[in-house]
């Protein structure tokens, strides 16, 4: 079992390396089509010239003076010649290698495949297939420059081979296992995005029609909209009565509706808690448009932002709670992503990123720093980020994370940081609340 995550490990590794190469490869020879065509353009330059002087002049100095020049763009364009032809030496050496590596990445990645030492069973089919690589049919490869396909897979999957496999143990076009907790528990471990399945999860029995927007914003589903197999609780009143145990669940009070829920981001009170109407005021009325809220919860600041025409997706993982299914129940947009994903959204595009709680000192800085630089890519230019009770001690504040944000890039049109008082006074455990814009330029 070891020599076979250890090959593939490295099979990871040399993939990484290929790609650094080819990223070289790629610069060489588009220096060295650079280099031919200033080549051709200068010689084809002094040509031109050079027949302007013959025409019209006949005295010797002139000829003399052509004739040097002429010396001189030979001299050049030997040494260009000379030049080109190292470069090129260098192009196809690179190019051998090159080739040589996938080579051997590929023969590494069948051997994984087949199970080194052990019986060909340790990996089952399904697993190989989900994995692949898959050869294309021809003349499918122009838009992916490549001719197979991988399906995406999290890199610390290979790591995980075990759990791998019994996540992949199931009969294909049959009821997939009641597995939500370990394969969310992979996720967490980094295999995210997990291997597709074909399989169908558990429906619920007695599944009903959706209540209809824009009732469903502030309805709590009936209990056979889900499955429970996979919560501590049993029904939605059980999650609704949460708010009262004295146990520290993930927003423990959001599966209430008419509690906390329904008041959060209407009012502005100046200080650490921003509202909603004041933060899309600070732009020209309609300009936010779309946006995502990180860590969200059971979707309320998507609701809120819904009823202003503003299409809010909500990221939101599964812990003890059915977030994801509450979240499409109220008639809003769940996606299942970790806070350690890259966000599944091209540059440029959002107007607007928030995120409250989940943002804060518990994230290692380096994931940290990454998940900022990655809002701040999505974010469209004058695109809004607004950092909502980030949660830190006193002293990160100053010397961590106001360094960090700096580095960031955002410009600050609100910043608020207070002392964290729900939990008493004698820690220096304090929020900052902060409005962010990305630059126009
Ligand atoms: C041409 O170059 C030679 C030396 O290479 C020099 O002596 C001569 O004066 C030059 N002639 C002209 C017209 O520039
Ligand atoms: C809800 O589930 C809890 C256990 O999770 C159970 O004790 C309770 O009776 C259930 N309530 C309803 C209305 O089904
Ligand atoms: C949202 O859009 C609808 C339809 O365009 C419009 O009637 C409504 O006034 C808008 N609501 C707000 C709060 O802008
Ligand atoms: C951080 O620095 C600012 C400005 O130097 C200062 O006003 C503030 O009190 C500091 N905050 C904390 C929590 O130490």
């Amino acid at each position: 079992m070891a020599s076979i995550e250890e090959c593939q490990r490295r099979a990871v590794v040399k993939h990484n390396s290929i790609c650094s190469m080819l990223k070289i490869l790629l610069l060489v020879v588009s220096t060295n089509l650079l280099t031919v065509l200033l080549f051709s353009c200068t010689s084809l330059d002094s040509r031109w010239s050079s027949c302007g002087l013959r025409v019209h002049s006949w005295d010797s100095a002139a000829l003399f003076r052509e004739l040097n020049a002429t010396r001189r763009d030979l001299s050049d364009s030997r040494t260009q010649s000379a030049e080109l032809q190292r470069r090129l030496a260098m192009t196809s050496s690179l190019l051998q290698t090159l080739l040589a590596e996938v080579g051997r990445a590929r023969e590494d990645m069948a051997t994984a495949a087949d199970g080194v030492g052990g019986s060909r069973d340790e990996i089952p089919e399904e697993l190989k297939l989900a994995m692949g690589p898959h050869k294309m049919p021809l003349g499918f490869t122009s838009n992916l420059g490549t001719d197979e396909l991988y399906p995406a897979l999290g890199s610390a999957c290979f790591n995980f081979q075990k759990e791998l496999v019994e996540y992949m143990s199931y009969e294909v076009g049959k009821e997939c296992p009641v597995d939500d907790v370990f394969a969310q528990r992979l996720m967490l471990k980094g295999c995210e995005p997990l291997p597709r399945r074909r399989c169908h999860p558990k429906s619920p029995k007695g599944y009903v029609e959706p209540v209809p927007f824009p009732a469903s914003l502030w309805t709590i589903p009936p209990d056979t909209s889900i499955t429970w197999d996979a919560y501590t609780c049993k029904n939605y009143t059980c999650l609704v009565n949460r708010r009262k145990e004295k146990t520290s669940y993930d927003c423990k009070d959001c599966f209430d509706l008419k509690g906390r829920e329904k008041v959060r981001w209407l009012h502005d009170d100046g200080g650490l808690a921003y509202g909603i109407d004041a933060v899309l005021g600070t732009k020209p009325p309609g300009t936010i448009r779309i946006g995502l809220d990180i860590g969200g919860g059971t979707g309320t600041f998507a609701a809120r932002m819904r009823e202003r025409n503003v299409t809010i997706v909500t990221s939101s993982m599964n812990f003890d709670g059915p977030f994801n299914s509450f979240i499409a129940s109220r008639g809003l947009v769940p996606m299942h992503v970790s806070v350690a994903h890259r966000l599944p959204f091209f540059d440029g595009t959002l107007d607007i990123v928030h995120s409250m709680h989940v943002l804060s000192n518990w994230i290692p800085d380096a994931v940290l720093e990454f998940a900022l630089f990655d809002i701040y890519r999505v974010l469209r230019p004058g695109g809004l980020f607004w950092l909502d009770h980030f949660f830190c001690a006193g002293t990160q504040l100053n010397s961590t994370y106001v360094p960090m944000l700096r580095r960031v890039g955002f410009n600050k049109l609100r910043w608020t940081a207070g002392r964290k008082l729900d939990r008493g006074m004698d820690k220096d455990e304090w929020y900052l609340s902060a409005l962010l814009e990305k630059p126009m330029t």
